[in-house]
């Protein structure tokens, strides 16, 4: 986690870092800080938002060419401002900011202290900078050479921005397992976590790989390998455009994000669905149709929302393909000993395609023979270029740190390489893949339709923001929906909430039931449904409150539900793709109501790399 933001060229310099760091925050806010080359190094750093360090430094002398500032999601020390970055080496003239872990950094530390260091900030940053500079002193060389030699003896995860200021102009980057990309202007380069602080200078990007360290000017970009030999940067284009990273009017980036969803679904389908023709195109399934039709195992690793897609994947897969499934969590994945065999297909699903747990875990089982088949939002990320093959979500920037227009287009994917596998295979026949291939089509029509119950949310919101736990209910393939309905407003209200398979409940949630308790069930009309009318009665039998999410039409339920919620009707295998709205839209206005910062919830971050 954590943002990383440079710049070297002909314009001031701090106006693009604090710009930068604004769109970086999502994967942090902890602290904010910048390094600023002129003549000497200026560090103005504090803990907080981005914000809070502008209106800090107001009247100080930012005038610089060359800077780097940072956004922060603590791991090592707490939120303060010493342990902010950038930090400055022992002589003060470096400066460094770290995305990422130092895992050997106590051992660095204690030789370091050997030698007379002592430290500022309980970071493994500032070690690592000292270890540096260390290098640089005894070995006499430059801070290139430097950094190069550290790199070798570090264990962990980083991307590294450095500024000499004996070398004013000039910025060292290096990266291993944390995203760096370089926009390159004209007489001008820029550095970020993602491309978003430079979209509006630049379309042509180069994405460091691992294990790469870019020396960076104003006209010169020079990319190399730890062993010193250079390495032809590989340019290519952005196709992102600036408003969509801008709220465009909604308060908050959570809510623009929902209401996008019709659209963000609609562009997943386009080019993909062909309703007249009858078929499904998707290069990155055809060209391994083989492998996913005959796997005798697949298996989905993801972490969080990403990981919700999944288990209704599983579902879906098992349904359509008769193929078995697995779902994993990445970081439980990665450190077992999985049994892979040759020829296991993995579907990595990951809307920033940067979560540590899922890049070490598919690297791992890539290793053992498996197929890597990237479900990825974030074009050009580590998982999408590791993966064998794949199929982005095309969901556009997603701000908001919990994941909303992500997750509906991961289930659009998956639901559709479901499909095509199934079709190919022979699993499903003509009539059934046109019936699917129709309800798919209708799939952002209705999710409009949700939409339209915004203010009915909104009021439900207010009636329940109090409630000190909530439980969400669902069975099938709702099920997962309960899950990322109580994620959501766990992480958006900061409300203990729990989901469970609807039956489950009677194996021990059932004793939190009483007249206090919010019980939200999905209870869309499938194969299931007469089963979770029977669930619903346990819980007013013991006067729980009864919020459900309900097929339009459903008297049986509206009946005996406290409040409802009703969505368009769907086949069961694309209800989550519709019944998940409503439940990010009451996290979204409960979190509102209670008055927290929706889009940047405390101890969150988007895109979680580290481990
Ligand atoms: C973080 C985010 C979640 C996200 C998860 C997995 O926890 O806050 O919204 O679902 O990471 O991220 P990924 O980018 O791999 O989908």
């Amino acid at each position: 986690m954590c943002g990383i933001v440079g710049y070297t060229g002909p314009r001031e310099a701090y106006p693009v870092i604090i710009k930068g760091l604004k769109r970086l925050e999502y994967r942090g806010y902890d602290s904010t800080g910048v390094a600023l080359l002129n003549g000497g190094l200026k560090v103005y750093k504090k803990k907080g938002k981005v914000v809070e360090l502008e209106e800090a430094i107001v009247g100080k002398d930012l005038h610089s060419h060359t800077g780097i500032g940072h956004t922060r999601w603590a791991t090592h020390g707490e939120p303060s401002d010493r342990n902010a970055h950038p930090h400055s080496s022992a002589s003060g003239k470096l400066a460094m900011i770290h995305n990422g872990i130092i895992e050997n950094y106590t051992q660095l530390k204690k030789e370091l202290s050997s030698k007379g260091y002592s430290f500022k900030s309980d970071t493994d940053t500032e070690v690592l900078l000292n270890f540096i500079e260390e290098i640089k002193k005894n070995n006499q060389c430059g801070l290139e050479e430097a950094v190069r030699v550290a790199l070798k003896r570090v264990v962990g995860a980083y991307v590294i921005l450095l500024l000499d200021q004996d070398d004013p102009g000039t910025i060292i980057a290096a990266r291993k397992g944390s995203p760096l990309v370089i926009g390159i202007g004209k007489g001008e380069h820029f550095l970020g976590s993602d491309a978003s602080p430079m979209l509006e200078y630049t379309k042509e990007v180069v994405y460091v790989n691992d294990y790469e360290l870019a020396i960076v000017k104003p006209d010169e970009l020079v990319l190399k390998n730890l062993g010193n030999e250079k390495i032809t940067p590989y340019v290519q284009k952005l196709d992102i455009e600036l408003a969509a990273i801008e709220k465009g009017g909604y308060d908050h980036f959570m809510l623009k994000e929902i209401f996008e969803q019709p659209q963000t679904i609609f562009d997943c389908l386009r080019g993909r669905l062909d309703i007249m023709g009858g078929t499904i195109t998707m290069a990155g399934v055809q060209n391994h149709i083989t492998q996913l039709k005959n796997a005798n195992r697949i298996m989905i690793v993801a972490c969080g929302t990403s990981w919700h897609a999944g288990l209704i994947a599983e579902y879906i897969i098992e349904e359509l393909c008769r193929i078995p499934v697995e779902v994993e969590y990445a970081s439980e994945f990665r450190y077992r000993n999985p049994v892979i065999h040759k020829g296991d297909v993995i579907i990595a699903v990951s809307q920033s395609g940067e979560t540590a747990d899922t890049l070490v875990a598919i690297e791992k089982a890539k290793d053992q023979g498996a197929i890597i088949f990237g479900v990825v939002n974030v074009v050009g990320s580590s998982i999408a270029r590791l993966s064998d093959s794949g199929a982005y979500t095309h969901a556009g920037p997603e701000i908001g740190v919990a994941s909303t227009k992500a997750f509906t287009a991961q289930l659009v994917v998956l639901t559709m390489i479901a499909m095509k596998i199934a079709y190919e295979k022979g699993t499903i026949n003509q009539e059934r893949f046109n019936h699917l291939l129709n309800e798919l089509h209708e799939i952002p029509n209705k999710a409009e339709i949700v939409l339209k119950q915004n203010d009915a949310i909104k009021k439900l919101a207010e009636k329940y923001k109090d409630a000190r736990d909530f439980l969400y209910l669902g069975r099938g393939y709702n099920f997962p929906v309960a899950l990322e309905g109580a994620l959501k407003l766990k992480e958006i209200s900061y409300i203990h909430a729990e989901g469970y398979p609807a039956a489950e409940m009677k194996h021990g949630p059932i004793a939190l039931v009483d007249e206090s308790l919010p019980v939200v069930f999905v209870a869309t009309r499938d194969s299931y449904h007469e089963k979770i009318v029977s669930n619903i009665q346990e819980i007013k039998a013991r006067k729980g409150k009864v919020i459900a999410i309900i097929t339009e039409g459903d008297e049986t339920i509206t009946d005996m539900a406290d409040d409802t919620i009703a969505v368009p009707e769907a086949d069961e295998i694309m209800a989550p793709m519709l019944s998940t709205i409503p439940l990010q839209l009451l996290a979204y206005y409960i979190g509102v109501a209670k008055n927290l910062d929706v889009d940047k919830p405390r101890n969150l971050a988007k895109s979680v790399t580290v481990e």
